[in-house]
């Protein structure tokens, strides 16, 4: 099942994506380090998101929290009390394991063997235990459902107790006696407590809307799917915020917009779909994630959350500070003003990692290419990433065809013509084939070379990674045909 995983994980590591954090010393569990390519197309993608936030929408602006917040914060937002995942070890094997993710693996066990309705009764069941916080009942049902340890098949489990997601680290280095800082668990939180800073300063009427991207902290359980669960991540949030009673028009607005990003970025639409929780966050009133299917299945890439007033009435409550906003439009219902009230807010929030895999699993391809005519026929495999020029991490590779003749004076003088334009590279090294089938595995559009034609009349051939076809031109061409291309 996770063969093609397996091989996109190979791929990322040997072409310079993603590494595994640490890894001289066998690399720590769940955390990973983008390399060279990994972080161009990273911020390609963080760029398309803000551009799309902040550039599109004249009433989304954006900000830069910190990561450490006031410990009250996670108070008022419901983490240190409900951030929690229910956990039990195998007496046998002393593994431990998410109690919820063993029973939906029972789950998706009878899903397989033809027995949805157990399934779906199982689930319930499960959703209806933890919204009841029945720890006591959700191991009766492991025991119940005879669900054993999957690696000793053993059946001897320890009681399930909670397990708060949030890392923390001394706060103050002088009195050892102060509250712990938590590293943030989501980045929304610094929206929330700058709601009014941010709408005074950029002078912002509801509906508006505030973006951010950064890092988020969570001590996750289950980490066995590369980048795709991380206990360092980084999210892409935008909170919205309406008038009350407006929520829903706004939920299905934001809804279809972020579906129409991801498949404006190149991810298949039939490989996206929507699917709507049926246990909600403690903060959510109605919830639907945006799926992506990956290798391993389908599963959620971005969240999109209608909040309500629940986070900036609580930061009210406890900082004593009020979180009102004052409506000067009229109520057309009374006549009036719609006057002072906490807004309402509509959440969208993107894991930026989450996002790279999906576009890697969409970009990464293997094709077969057959070449010649009759007897001389033959065919082979390319694999290339087919990424939107958007996100390549390199634009353009120029190729002098020989190391002499002036074409690598050539070449140069080409790139430094764009290099202000466009991220480039120039390889001189291998035959012309090899250095086309290095740029396919990193997913650069376009190859320019520079060959004994250059040197006459100042033209390239300019070779597309998809279709593999050479187009002819003038250097004086490149610049606008490259840039409409690689535009979003
Ligand atoms: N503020 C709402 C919030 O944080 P969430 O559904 O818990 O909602 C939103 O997280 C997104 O953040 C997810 O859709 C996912 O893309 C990303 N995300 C969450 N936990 C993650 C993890 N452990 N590793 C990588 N990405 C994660």
């Amino acid at each position: 099942e996770n063969t093609q995983l397996k091989d996109i994980v190979a791929h990322a590591k040997e072409y310079g994506f993603v590494f595994q954090s640490s890894e001289i010393y066998d690399g720590l569990a769940a955390v990973y380090d983008y390399g060279p390519n990994g972080v161009e197309l990273k911020n390609n993608l963080k760029r398309l998101w803000w551009e799309a936030m902040t550039q599109l929408h004249g009433n989304v602006v954006g900000i830069d929290a910190a990561i450490f917040m006031d410990p009250r914060t996670w108070e008022a937002s419901g983490h240190v009390a409900g951030f929690n995942d229910p956990l039990i070890d195998n007496l046998d094997s002393q593994k431990r394991y998410r109690a919820d993710v063993l029973i939906e693996e029972k789950a998706a066990e009878y899903e397989r063997a033809g027995d949805p309705a157990r399934a779906a009764a199982l689930t319930a069941t499960l959703g209806r235990l933890l919204t009841e916080n029945d720890l006591a009942g959700v191991k009766q049902l492991i025991l119940d459902e005879k669900i054993v340890d999957p690696l000793s098949g053993s059946a001897k489990w320890t009681d399930v107790r909670q397990f708060n997601l949030m890392f923390s680290t001394q706060g103050s280095a002088v009195d050892s006696d102060a509250p712990p800082v938590y590293l943030r668990p989501e980045t929304a939180q610094g929206i929330f407590v700058n709601f009014l800073n941010v709408q005074k300063s950029a002078r912002q009427k509801i509906p508006f809307g505030i973006a951010q991207i950064g890092k988020a902290f969570r001590n996750e359980i289950v980490a066995r799917q590369f980048i795709f669960r991380m206990r360092e991540f980084e999210q892409m949030e935008m909170q919205f915020f309406v008038r009350p009673g407006t929520e829903g028009e706004w939920y299905d607005t934001w809804k279809a917009a972020r579906r129409r990003f991801h498949e404006a970025i190149g991810l298949a639409p039939e490989k996206l779909r929507f699917h709507d929780h049926d246990k909600l966050a403690h903060y959510a009133k109605a919830a639907v994630d945006i799926e992506y299917e990956f290798p391993f299945g389908f599963k959620e890439i971005e969240g999109i959350h209608s909040r309500s007033d629940f986070d900036l009435t609580q930061h009210q409550n406890l900082s004593r500070k009020k979180q009102q906003y004052f409506d000067n439009d009229l109520n057309p219902d009374t006549g009036k003003p719609y006057g002072n009230y906490v807004p309402y807010v509509v959440e969208t929030s993107v894991g930026a990692d989450r996002l790279f895999l999906a576009t890697l699993c969409q970009a990464y391809q293997e094709e077969t290419i057959t070449e010649g005519e009759g007897e001389e026929q033959t065919t082979k495999t390319r694999t290339l990433l087919k990424l939107h020029p958007a996100l390549a991490p390199i634009k353009a590779a120029i190729f002098p065809l020989v190391r002499k003749d002036g074409m690598p004076e050539k070449a140069q003088e080409i790139f430094d013509s764009l290099r202000f334009d466009f991220r480039l590279v120039i390889e001189d090294k291998d035959a012309i084939g090899k250095r086309y089938t290095r740029q396919d595995l990193i997913g650069t559009p376009f190859c320019i070379v520079v060959d004994g034609q250059t040197l006459e009349d100042d033209t390239v051939t300019v070779r597309d990674r998809d279709t593999r076809e050479q187009t002819r031109m003038p250097i004086s061409a490149l610049r606008a045909y490259i840039g409409e291309r690689v535009s979003f």
